[in-house]
Protein backbone atom coordinates (compact mmCIF):
# COMPACT_ATOMS: atom_id res chain seq x y z
CA UNK A 1 0.00 0.00 0.00
CA UNK A 2 1.22 3.49 -0.68
CA UNK A 3 2.71 5.48 2.50
CA UNK A 4 0.98 8.34 1.90
CA UNK A 5 -2.55 6.89 1.93
CA UNK A 6 -1.72 4.78 5.04
CA UNK A 7 -4.70 5.65 7.73
CA UNK A 8 -3.85 4.40 11.09
CA UNK A 9 -6.38 3.14 13.59
CA UNK A 10 -6.42 3.83 17.38
CA UNK A 11 -9.45 3.61 18.91
CA UNK A 12 -12.37 5.25 17.21
CA UNK A 13 -10.18 8.05 15.83
CA UNK A 14 -8.21 7.66 12.52
CA UNK A 15 -5.33 9.68 11.19
CA UNK A 16 -4.97 10.23 7.20
CA UNK A 17 -1.85 11.15 5.36
CA UNK A 18 -2.14 13.70 2.36
CA UNK A 19 0.13 13.42 -0.70
CA UNK A 20 2.81 15.73 -1.77
CA UNK A 21 0.35 16.94 -4.46
CA UNK A 22 -2.85 16.65 -2.63
CA UNK A 23 -1.05 19.23 -0.26
CA UNK A 24 0.02 21.96 -3.37
CA UNK A 25 -3.60 21.80 -4.60
CA UNK A 26 -5.29 22.79 -1.30
CA UNK A 27 -2.23 24.91 -0.07
CA UNK A 28 -2.61 26.52 -3.47
CA UNK A 29 -7.14 26.68 -2.92
CA UNK A 30 -6.40 28.53 0.66
CA UNK A 31 -3.72 31.38 -0.52
CA UNK A 32 -5.72 32.49 -2.89
CA UNK A 33 -9.28 32.23 -1.55
CA UNK A 34 -8.21 33.02 2.15
CA UNK A 35 -4.87 34.69 1.70
CA UNK A 36 -3.40 32.53 4.23
CA UNK A 37 0.25 31.47 3.15
CA UNK A 38 0.55 27.79 3.57
CA UNK A 39 3.99 26.33 2.62
CA UNK A 40 5.34 23.14 2.59
CA UNK A 41 6.25 23.49 6.53
CA UNK A 42 2.39 23.63 6.90
CA UNK A 43 1.89 20.22 6.01
CA UNK A 44 1.55 18.80 9.01
CA UNK A 45 -0.53 21.11 10.67
CA UNK A 46 -2.96 21.15 7.51
CA UNK A 47 -3.17 17.80 7.74
CA UNK A 48 -4.03 17.60 11.05
CA UNK A 49 -6.64 20.29 10.71
CA UNK A 50 -8.47 18.95 7.92
CA UNK A 51 -8.49 15.55 9.34
CA UNK A 52 -11.19 17.29 11.81
CA UNK A 53 -13.26 17.39 8.56
CA UNK A 54 -12.64 13.93 7.31
CA UNK A 55 -14.09 12.54 10.38
CA UNK A 56 -16.70 14.56 10.44
CA UNK A 57 -17.80 14.37 7.43
CA UNK A 58 -17.25 10.57 7.66
CA UNK A 59 -14.47 10.47 4.50
CA UNK A 60 -11.89 7.84 4.90
CA UNK A 61 -9.08 9.68 2.62
CA UNK A 62 -7.63 13.15 1.31
CA UNK A 63 -8.35 11.63 -2.12
CA UNK A 64 -12.45 11.38 -1.37
CA UNK A 65 -11.96 14.67 0.49
CA UNK A 66 -10.28 16.47 -2.53
CA UNK A 67 -12.61 15.65 -4.61
CA UNK A 68 -15.50 16.29 -2.78
CA UNK A 69 -13.86 19.94 -2.18
CA UNK A 70 -13.58 20.51 -5.85
CA UNK A 71 -17.23 19.41 -6.76
CA UNK A 72 -19.58 21.65 -7.10
CA UNK A 73 -21.45 20.82 -4.04
CA UNK A 74 -18.46 21.41 -2.24
CA UNK A 75 -17.18 24.64 -3.10
CA UNK A 76 -20.57 25.61 -1.87
CA UNK A 77 -20.85 23.86 1.49
CA UNK A 78 -17.13 22.88 2.32
CA UNK A 79 -15.60 26.14 1.75
CA UNK A 80 -16.78 27.54 5.56
CA UNK A 81 -16.16 24.48 7.06
CA UNK A 82 -12.40 24.78 5.55
CA UNK A 83 -12.39 28.05 6.70
CA UNK A 84 -13.29 27.41 10.03
CA UNK A 85 -10.96 24.94 10.63
CA UNK A 86 -7.82 26.32 8.51
CA UNK A 87 -7.27 30.14 10.30
CA UNK A 88 -5.82 30.50 13.87
CA UNK A 89 -8.35 32.36 15.59
CA UNK A 90 -5.97 32.79 18.95
CA UNK A 91 -7.09 36.02 20.84
CA UNK A 92 -7.32 37.38 23.73
CA UNK A 93 -9.08 40.81 25.88
CA UNK A 94 -7.05 43.41 26.09
CA UNK A 95 -4.30 41.66 24.13
CA UNK A 96 -1.42 44.31 23.27
CA UNK A 97 -2.43 46.47 26.30
CA UNK A 98 -0.45 49.64 24.74
CA UNK A 99 -3.03 50.06 21.91
CA UNK A 100 -5.51 50.62 24.02
CA UNK A 101 -4.30 52.89 26.27
CA UNK A 102 -2.94 55.16 22.96
CA UNK A 103 -6.89 55.20 21.81
CA UNK A 104 -8.27 56.50 24.86
CA UNK A 105 -5.41 58.54 25.90
CA UNK A 106 -4.52 60.19 22.54
CA UNK A 107 -6.73 59.03 20.00
CA UNK A 108 -10.33 59.64 21.04
CA UNK A 109 -9.76 62.75 23.22
CA UNK A 110 -7.83 64.05 20.09
CA UNK A 111 -11.23 63.14 17.98
CA UNK A 112 -13.14 64.64 20.84
CA UNK A 113 -11.58 68.12 20.44
CA UNK A 114 -12.59 68.37 16.80
CA UNK A 115 -16.19 66.51 16.64
CA UNK A 116 -17.91 67.15 20.00
CA UNK A 117 -19.99 69.62 18.14
CA UNK A 118 -20.93 67.44 15.93
CA UNK A 119 -23.64 64.52 15.31
CA UNK A 120 -22.02 61.50 14.41
CA UNK A 121 -20.36 58.49 16.18
CA UNK A 122 -16.92 57.81 16.03
CA UNK A 123 -16.69 54.23 14.23
CA UNK A 124 -14.56 51.61 14.60
CA UNK A 125 -13.55 48.18 12.87
CA UNK A 126 -11.97 45.30 14.15
CA UNK A 127 -10.85 43.54 11.25
CA UNK A 128 -10.17 40.25 11.86
CA UNK A 129 -12.13 40.02 14.95
CA UNK A 130 -11.99 36.31 15.79
CA UNK A 131 -14.32 35.02 18.58
CA UNK A 132 -14.78 39.25 20.02
CA UNK A 133 -12.22 39.71 22.28
CA UNK A 134 -11.12 42.34 20.67
CA UNK A 135 -14.43 44.48 19.58
CA UNK A 136 -15.61 43.61 23.18
CA UNK A 137 -12.37 45.03 24.51
CA UNK A 138 -12.85 48.20 21.91
CA UNK A 139 -16.81 48.50 22.87
CA UNK A 140 -15.51 48.74 26.78
CA UNK A 141 -12.51 51.37 25.97
CA UNK A 142 -14.69 53.45 23.98
CA UNK A 143 -17.75 53.03 26.49
CA UNK A 144 -15.65 54.34 29.25
CA UNK A 145 -14.51 57.42 27.34
CA UNK A 146 -17.77 58.30 26.59
CA UNK A 147 -18.94 58.16 30.35
CA UNK A 148 -16.58 61.46 31.06
CA UNK A 149 -17.05 63.23 27.81
CA UNK A 150 -21.12 63.46 27.51
CA UNK A 151 -22.14 63.19 24.17
CA UNK A 152 -19.47 61.04 22.81
CA UNK A 153 -21.38 58.49 21.14
CA UNK A 154 -19.66 54.90 18.85
CA UNK A 155 -20.04 52.22 17.16
CA UNK A 156 -17.83 48.68 16.20
CA UNK A 157 -17.68 46.40 13.56
CA UNK A 158 -16.24 43.34 13.82
CA UNK A 159 -15.63 40.97 11.00
CA UNK A 160 -13.97 37.67 10.26
CA UNK A 161 -13.76 35.55 7.48
CA UNK A 162 -15.26 32.78 9.60
CA UNK A 163 -18.66 32.20 9.97
CA UNK A 164 -17.63 29.91 13.58
CA UNK A 165 -15.56 32.45 15.13
CA UNK A 166 -18.30 35.51 14.12
CA UNK A 167 -21.15 33.35 15.94
CA UNK A 168 -19.21 32.59 19.06
CA UNK A 169 -18.44 36.65 19.17
CA UNK A 170 -22.36 37.28 18.40
CA UNK A 171 -23.08 34.98 21.64
CA UNK A 172 -20.14 36.91 24.07
CA UNK A 173 -20.16 33.97 26.16
CA UNK A 174 -16.67 33.59 27.72
CA UNK A 175 -14.97 30.95 30.28
CA UNK A 176 -14.03 32.68 32.82
CA UNK A 177 -10.33 32.51 32.15
CA UNK A 178 -10.85 34.70 29.81
CA UNK A 179 -11.38 37.55 31.65
CA UNK A 180 -9.59 36.56 35.04
CA UNK A 181 -7.63 39.56 34.56
CA UNK A 182 -10.17 42.14 34.17
CA UNK A 183 -10.39 44.63 37.37
CA UNK A 184 -13.60 43.75 39.57
CA UNK A 185 -14.78 47.18 38.68
CA UNK A 186 -14.32 46.23 34.66
CA UNK A 187 -16.28 42.48 35.66
CA UNK A 188 -19.17 43.68 37.74
CA UNK A 189 -19.97 46.77 35.44
CA UNK A 190 -19.26 44.52 32.21
CA UNK A 191 -20.25 40.84 32.52
CA UNK A 192 -22.77 38.82 33.63
CA UNK A 193 -22.47 35.36 35.37
CA UNK A 194 -24.06 32.57 34.79
CA UNK A 195 -27.22 31.63 36.87
CA UNK A 196 -25.90 28.23 37.35
CA UNK A 197 -22.80 29.02 39.64
CA UNK A 198 -21.47 25.20 38.57
CA UNK A 199 -20.34 26.93 34.70
CA UNK A 200 -18.04 29.08 34.99
CA UNK A 201 -18.67 31.15 31.96
CA UNK A 202 -19.14 34.80 31.37
CA UNK A 203 -21.29 36.89 29.07
CA UNK A 204 -20.49 40.25 28.00
CA UNK A 205 -23.90 42.57 28.77
CA UNK A 206 -26.64 43.46 26.40
CA UNK A 207 -25.20 47.82 26.50
CA UNK A 208 -21.78 46.41 25.08
CA UNK A 209 -23.39 43.70 22.69
CA UNK A 210 -25.79 46.20 21.00
CA UNK A 211 -22.54 48.66 20.50
CA UNK A 212 -21.38 45.47 18.35
CA UNK A 213 -22.34 44.66 14.65
CA UNK A 214 -20.51 41.65 13.48
CA UNK A 215 -20.35 40.02 9.98
CA UNK A 216 -18.75 37.69 8.76
CA UNK A 217 -16.18 39.39 5.37
CA UNK A 218 -13.42 37.67 3.49
CA UNK A 219 -10.59 40.96 3.01
CA UNK A 220 -10.09 39.19 -0.56
CA UNK A 221 -13.19 39.78 -1.62
CA UNK A 222 -14.42 42.92 -3.25
CA UNK A 223 -16.33 43.99 -0.04
CA UNK A 224 -18.05 47.30 1.01
CA UNK A 225 -18.63 48.81 4.42
CA UNK A 226 -21.21 51.49 4.61
CA UNK A 227 -19.46 53.81 7.51
CA UNK A 228 -16.17 55.36 7.09
CA UNK A 229 -13.85 54.56 10.09
CA UNK A 230 -12.30 56.78 12.17
CA UNK A 231 -10.13 53.51 13.57
CA UNK A 232 -9.27 50.19 12.39
CA UNK A 233 -7.82 47.40 14.47
CA UNK A 234 -6.09 44.74 12.10
CA UNK A 235 -3.95 43.16 13.93
CA UNK A 236 -2.51 39.73 14.06
CA UNK A 237 -4.12 38.67 10.40
CA UNK A 238 -1.74 40.36 7.97
CA UNK A 239 1.23 38.26 9.54
CA UNK A 240 -0.83 34.87 7.89
CA UNK A 241 -0.96 36.62 3.92
CA UNK A 242 2.10 37.51 1.22
CA UNK A 243 3.05 40.30 0.69
CA UNK A 244 1.14 41.36 -2.66
CA UNK A 245 -1.88 40.58 -0.27
CA UNK A 246 -0.77 42.30 2.29
CA UNK A 247 -0.15 45.04 0.34
CA UNK A 248 -3.88 45.08 -0.99
CA UNK A 249 -5.67 44.38 2.01
CA UNK A 250 -3.98 47.65 3.68
CA UNK A 251 -4.82 49.78 0.48
CA UNK A 252 -8.26 48.85 0.74
CA UNK A 253 -8.28 49.19 4.74
CA UNK A 254 -6.69 52.51 3.78
CA UNK A 255 -9.79 53.62 1.84
CA UNK A 256 -12.36 52.82 4.54
CA UNK A 257 -10.02 55.35 6.95
CA UNK A 258 -11.44 58.74 7.15
CA UNK A 259 -8.64 61.70 7.06
CA UNK A 260 -7.04 61.88 10.00
CA UNK A 261 -7.65 58.17 10.94
CA UNK A 262 -5.86 55.33 12.63
CA UNK A 263 -4.70 51.87 11.70
CA UNK A 264 -3.45 49.23 14.50
CA UNK A 265 -1.62 46.48 13.50
CA UNK A 266 0.20 43.77 15.66
CA UNK A 267 3.31 44.08 17.51
CA UNK A 268 5.12 41.06 15.22
CA UNK A 269 3.83 43.36 12.11
CA UNK A 270 4.88 46.28 10.07
CA UNK A 271 3.67 48.20 6.90
CA UNK A 272 7.39 48.54 6.19
CA UNK A 273 7.86 47.98 2.36
CA UNK A 274 4.28 48.27 1.98
CA UNK A 275 3.13 50.93 -0.66
CA UNK A 276 0.53 52.93 1.42
CA UNK A 277 0.66 56.83 2.26
CA UNK A 278 0.32 56.12 6.13
CA UNK A 279 2.32 57.95 8.54
CA UNK A 280 3.81 55.74 11.22
CA UNK A 281 2.60 57.42 14.50
CA UNK A 282 4.59 54.96 17.42
CA UNK A 283 5.40 51.16 16.33
CA UNK A 284 2.68 49.59 15.00
CA UNK A 285 0.01 52.26 14.72
CA UNK A 286 0.06 54.77 11.84
CA UNK A 287 -2.38 57.59 10.90
CA UNK A 288 -3.72 58.63 7.58
CA UNK A 289 -2.69 62.03 6.34
CA UNK A 290 -5.07 62.64 3.78
C1 LIG B 1 -5.08 35.51 15.05
S1 LIG B 1 -6.68 36.10 14.76
C2 LIG B 1 -6.53 37.79 15.31
C3 LIG B 1 -7.67 38.22 16.21
C4 LIG B 1 -7.54 39.63 16.77
N1 LIG B 1 -7.46 40.61 15.74
C5 LIG B 1 -6.36 39.72 17.70
O1 LIG B 1 -5.36 40.34 17.35
O2 LIG B 1 -6.42 39.17 18.81
C6 LIG B 1 -6.69 36.30 12.97
C7 LIG B 1 -8.09 36.30 12.38
O3 LIG B 1 -8.03 36.69 10.99
C8 LIG B 1 -9.04 35.98 10.30
N2 LIG B 1 -8.74 35.93 8.86
C9 LIG B 1 -7.80 35.15 8.25
N3 LIG B 1 -7.89 35.30 6.92
C10 LIG B 1 -8.87 36.19 6.68
C11 LIG B 1 -9.44 36.74 5.49
N4 LIG B 1 -9.00 36.40 4.27
N5 LIG B 1 -10.47 37.62 5.61
C12 LIG B 1 -10.94 37.96 6.84
N6 LIG B 1 -10.45 37.47 8.02
C13 LIG B 1 -9.43 36.59 7.93
C14 LIG B 1 -9.04 34.61 10.95
O4 LIG B 1 -10.25 33.92 10.77
C15 LIG B 1 -8.74 34.95 12.42
O5 LIG B 1 -9.90 34.96 13.22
Amino acid sequence: MDKKSVSYNSGHSSHQTMSGSQFQRFSRFIQSHLGIRMPGAKKTMLESRLNKRLRALGINGFKDYEKYLFSEKGQEKEIPQLIDVVTTNTTYFFREGQHFDLLSEVVLPEWWEQHSGEDRNFHIWSAGCSTGEEPYTLAIVLNEFAEKHPGFKFSVLGTDISNEVVQTAQRAVYPEEKVEEFSDRIKRKYLMRSKDKNVNKVRVVPEMRKQVQFRVLNFLDDFEIKKSMDAIFCRNVIIYFEKAIQEHLIQKLYRHLNPGGFLFIGHSETLAGLDVPLRLEKPTVYKKLT
